[in-house]
């Protein structure tokens, strides 16, 4: 798109147009509008009527066209705020779910427009669709991606990017080889506080990384919820409980902001806390390659729960609780202040803050926004595909040193994993 409009305006540049955040389809109308009279007034000399229609066309008229695969809870939340207009040029063509209920959900509460579907592979080879979003069960994940990526399609999945890192592996392979776009759906790390976190980590302002310690124990769930679903909390059907369900959001943020550990010792006790096969309580210790060390711990029986985020860095610490981003700022970096300082006892100077964002937190609406304009214009995604194998690996790796009772190593051993994984599957009691 952007060759093209380049080609038609020359020098115009579209691109920071399309980045500019008080750009608005408004605007552009108005510009016309203004251009148009201009022109009938022999004023103008820049423009033509004729290519500002056709940027209309490209910037405000042109969509992509999405089918979503599941409409389940996930899948019926994304159908509704796509087909309420909440994500500008994405349209919604197409739903698909197994299930005659939720089908028949789908008929009465979508667009009559919007064309319904009993079976995945028949959305995906309709010829009505430009991307699918794929909000099915996790084992469901890779194959369905795999199958509308080999039809040309663009992939949105939702998160976990699927259940084994072996999996996900052969998934992201055919990503790179299809040339179409691959996205998740890890709508957290649109939430500005985690921004914060990871430009702060990443662009190095704080020093190397110590410490980080995130306690993610308000996942809340009763029994009700497990029994709500045949596929939930069981090895075949899930492939995990806490880590796999709840928790890949935290890994996936984990790994964004501080980067892989090499080594993992966990604890995953299944079925403490409900009646599940699967783990509902972890606590699990991570070294990285520069000698950091982290905790991990997480739970669906805590109430009140905790969510507290603490990075410790070289030059202060970073704690993000109760939707504010804490910043504790050292005068000088701890590694120097330890070696030189006088007393004993003596402490670096510390200043603490609320650290300012822009306070943006658009979720699921700003990854589907993000997907929508990177296949238009070539804008950045919030998630790439192929980074969901990180916080995938993380969970395998927890899952394997549990079942193990000993400490793993990264890069995981991805077969002794699956088979590990199998034995479960195999002995899943059914529901
Ligand atoms: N990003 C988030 O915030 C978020 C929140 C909740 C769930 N999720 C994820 O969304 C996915 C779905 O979770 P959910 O809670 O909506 O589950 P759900 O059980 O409510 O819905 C899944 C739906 O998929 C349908 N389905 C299964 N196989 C299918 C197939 N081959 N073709 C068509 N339909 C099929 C089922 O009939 C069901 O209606 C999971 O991966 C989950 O982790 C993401």
């Amino acid at each position: 798109m952007n060759k093209i409009t380049e080609k038609l305006f020359g020098s115009f540049d579209v691109a920071s147009v399309l980045a500019n955040p008080d750009f608005k389809e408004d605007s552009v109308r108005e510009v016309i509008i203004l251009s148009m009279q201009l022109e009938r007034r022999n004023l103008s000399g820049l423009w033509r009527v004729d290519y500002l229609l056709i940027f209309y066309y490209y910037i405000v008229m042109n969509t992509v066209k999405i089918g979503i695969i599941g409409i389940g809870n996930m899948g019926s939340s994304h159908s509704m705020n796509i087909s309420a207009g909440k994500v500008p040029q994405l349209e919604l063509a197409a739903a698909a779910d197994a299930i005659p209920e939720r089908k028949n959900w789908a008929e009465h509460n979508l667009p009559s427009g919007v064309k319904i579907f009993s079976d995945s592979r028949e959305l995906i080879h309709s010829n009505i669709c430009d991307a699918v979003l794929i909000a099915t069960p996790h084992y469901q994940h890779p194959a369905l991606t795999m199958e509308a990526l080999s039809a040309g399609l663009h992939v949105l999945c939702e998160k976990p990017a699927g259940v084994y890192t072996k999996q996900v592996r052969e998934m992201n392979d055919k990503a790179e080889k299809s040339g179409k776009v691959f996205a998740l759906m890890f709508n957290q790390r649109t939430n500005c506080l985690y921004r914060a976190m990871h430009d702060i980590v990443t662009g190095g302002s704080m020093g190397a990384l110590k410490r980080v310690s995130w306690i993610i124990t308000d996942w809340y769930r009763t029994q009700s919820y497990y029994n709500s679903g045949n596929w939930r909390a069981t090895w075949a059907g899930e492939g995990g409980g806490v880590l796999l369900n709840q928790c890949p959001h935290q890994l996936d943020l984990l790994q964004w902001i501080c980067g892989m550990p090499s080594k993992i010792r966990a604890f995953c006790h299944n079925g403490k806390w409900h009646n599940i096969e699967v783990e509902d309580d972890v606590t699990a210790y991570l070294e990285y390659p520069n000698g950091a060390t982290g905790t991990f711990i997480t739970s669906t029986a805590d109430a009140p729960g905790t969510n507290r985020f603490e990075i410790t860095l070289e030059m202060g610490k970073l704690v993000c609780e109760n939707n504010t981003l804490t910043r504790f700022l050292l005068a000088e970096n701890e590694r120097k202040f330890c070696k030189t300082a006088p007393g004993g006892f003596d402490k670096p100077e510390c200043t603490e803050s609320v650290v300012e964002t822009d306070g943006k937190n658009e979720q699921h609406i700003g990854v589907l926004k993000a997907f929508t304009r990177h296949i238009l214009y070539g804008e950045p995604l919030i998630a790439e595909g192929k980074e969901g194998i990180l916080g995938l690996t993380l969970s395998n790796g927890m899952h394997l040193s549990s079942w193990l009772d000993s400490t793993v190593d990264l890069p995981l051993d991805e077969e002794l994993f699956l088979q590990e994984l199998n034995k479960r599957r195999a002995a899943s009691r059914a529901k």
